[in-house]
C-alpha cells in the first residue's frame, strides 16, 4: 500500500481529542475525504459532534467500522486498550494499525493481532490540536516503507514527525509528550516575572508566549545550534547575559534535564 489512495478508508477507534485533531488535520490536508473516515466511540454525543463538525461517518460498533477500513487508528485511553484489542484484534490483523495509545508497546498489540500484524506506534502531543504537534513513530517488524509513508503523512497533517526505534518511546514521552506542560510552566513563570516588574498580566502573557514561539521557530527554521542563537542575543555586559547568569545560578539546565529523565522513568514504570 502506498500513500493513501483515494479509495482507502480510515477508521478511528475512539473519537476523543486526539482522534479529532487527526480528523481535522487529514481533512485540511486533503489526505482523506470525510466520506472515507469512520469513527467509533461509545459516547453518542461525541459522535454527533464529529459528524456535524466534520461530516465523517460514525458508529458505536468497533468491529463494524474496522472491517471496512484499510487503516485503523487506535485512539482509546490506555485503560481500555486491552479490552478493545481483545474485541477487535482478529480484524486488526489484516489492516494497517496505527496506535496512539500511550504506553502500549508494539509487542502487546502484536499479541492481540498476531505475529504478522502491521502495526505502527505513534506518540503525538497536545499541540497536534492546533496543527503544531510533534509525533514520534515507531514501526513494527512487518511494516513496509509505503505504510510508514502513509503514517507519516497522517501525522504531518498535525505537525512534525520523527521516526524512532521503539526503545526510545519512553524518552519521547518524557520530552515531547510531557514537554508542552514544561513550556506552559515556563511561559507562566516568565509572565509572572513581567508582572513582578510592573507589566499588565495580559501583555506579560502574550510577551512570554510569543517569545517562546519565536525562539522555537528560530531553532527549527535556521537549523542553528541553540547555544549559537543564545550567544547572538547576549551582548557583552548587557541585559540578556545578566538574565542568563541568574538562570544558570538557579540550575535551569539541570532541572530541565531532570524533568525529562523523571518523566521518562515514570513512563517506563507505567508501561511495565
Ligand atoms: N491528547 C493527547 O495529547 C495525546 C498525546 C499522546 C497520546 N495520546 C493518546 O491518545 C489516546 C486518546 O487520547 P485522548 O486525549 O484523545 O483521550 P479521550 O479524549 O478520552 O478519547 C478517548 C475516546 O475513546 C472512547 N472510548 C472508550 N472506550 C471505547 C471503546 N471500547 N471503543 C471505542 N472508543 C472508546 C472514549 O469514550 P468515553 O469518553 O465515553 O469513555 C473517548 O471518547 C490515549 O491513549 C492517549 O494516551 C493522547
Amino acid at each position: 500500500m502506498s500513500s493513501p489512495p483515494s479509495a482507502q478508508k480510515l477508521s478511528f477507534v475512539g473519537g476523543g481529542r486526539m482522534a479529532e485533531a487527526l480528523i481535522k488535520g487529514v481533512l485540511a490536508s486533503k489526505i482523506y475525504k470525510a466520506e472515507q473516515i469512520h469513527v467509533t466511540d461509545p459516547d453518542t454525543a461525541r459522535l454527533d459532534h464529529l459528524k456535524t463538525q466534520y461530516g465523517v461517518q460514525t458508529g458505536v460498533t468497533n468491529h463494524e467500522a474496522v472491517v471496512f477500513s484499510d487503516v485503523v487508528i487506535l485512539a482509546v485511553k490506555p485503560q481500555v486498550a486491552a479490552e478493545v484489542l481483545k474485541e477487535i484484534g482478529d480484524v486488526l490483523a489484516k489492516r494497517l494499525v496505527i496506535s496512539v495509545v500511550a504506553g502500549v508497546r508494539l509487542g502487546r498489540i502484536m499479541e492481540a493481532c498476531g505475529p504478522k500484524a502491521r502495526i505502527i506506534r505513534a506518540m503525538p502531543n497536545t499541540p497536534a490540536m492546533i496543527s503544531e504537534g510533534m509525533t514520534a513513530l515507531a514501526i513494527g517488524a512487518e511494516i513496509e516503507e509505503s505504510e510508514m509513508r502513509c503514517a507519516r503523512q497522517i501525522f504531518e497533517s498535525v505537525g512534525r514527525v520523527v521516526r524512532v526505534d521503539e526503545r526510545f518511546m519512553d524518552a519521547v514521552t518524557g520530552l515531547s509528550g510531557s514537554g508542552p506542560a514544561y513550556v506552559f510552566l515556563m511561559i507562566e513563570a516568565m509572565a509572572d516575572g513581567g508582572v513582578k516588574m510592573g507589566l499588565p498580566r495580559e501583555a506579560a502573557s502574550i510577551l512570554a508566549a510569543q517569545t517562546v514561539l519565536g525562539a522555537a521557530r528560530m531553532v527549527l527554521e535556521t537549523g542553528d545550534h541553540p547555544a549559537r542563537l543564545k550567544d547572538q542575543v547576549a551582548s557583552p555586559g548587557g541585559t540578556t547575559i545578566a538574565g542568563l547568569h541568574r538562570l544558570e545560578q538557579g540550575g535551569l539546565r539541570g532541572i530541565l534535564i531532570d524533568a525529562v529523565e523523571a518523566a521518562t522513568r515514570r513512563s517506563q514504570e507505567l508501561g511495565g
